[in-house]
């Protein structure tokens, strides 16, 4: 998986330090768009700390969530690269047709969308997660008919 690579990354970044523990689970919850039992039990070994306690923290801010929000998610990148081609765009019309905003959910509970900052597939930029896939070169009609196909 692409994205714990990212988280891999990440965490050599902060060198294991405990004390970057919030903004790892920040990373991860970009990454994953929820922060399931796996990678918090992940975390807490990578960073040697006791898994209490990052679930601990997990569970004490409330912008972070521990079970999927939407029955789908639509995680779109706005690093960068994918910021430069074309991400905003694909954002403003999902907004538009979905009528909720990144970080929120549909009032059926169908679909989350959020926004991530690095999906390390610049390569493949505008990316877009679809339920945990990574798609590359997104356009607002391809990522649009993709979501709306889960809306009706
Ligand atoms: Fe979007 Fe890197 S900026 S994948």
């Amino acid at each position: 998986d692409k994205r714990l690579k990212v988280l891999d990354a990440a965490i050599k970044r902060h060198q294991y330090q405990q004390d970057a523990l919030i903004e790892i689970l920040h990373k991860a919850q970009e990454l994953f768009g929820f922060l399931e039992n796996d990678l918090l039990l992940y975390i807490a070994h990578q960073l040697k700390l006791p898994p209490s306690r990052v679930y601990g923290v997990a569970t004490f801010y409330h912008l972070f969530s521990l079970a999927p929000q939407g029955v789908h998610s639509c995680v779109v990148c706005t690093g960068t690269a994918c910021y430069v081609k074309g991400a905003p765009a694909i954002l403003a019309d999902l907004e538009k047709s979905t009528h909720i905003h990144a970080g929120e959910t549909t009032p059926d509970g169908e679909l989350s969308l959020l926004t991530a900052r690095c999906l390390g597939a610049c390569g493949i930029a505008p990316a877009v997660v679809f339920d945990g896939e990574v798609a590359g070169h997104q356009t607002p009609a391809l990522v649009n008919e993709r979501v709306q196909g889960w809306l009706k």
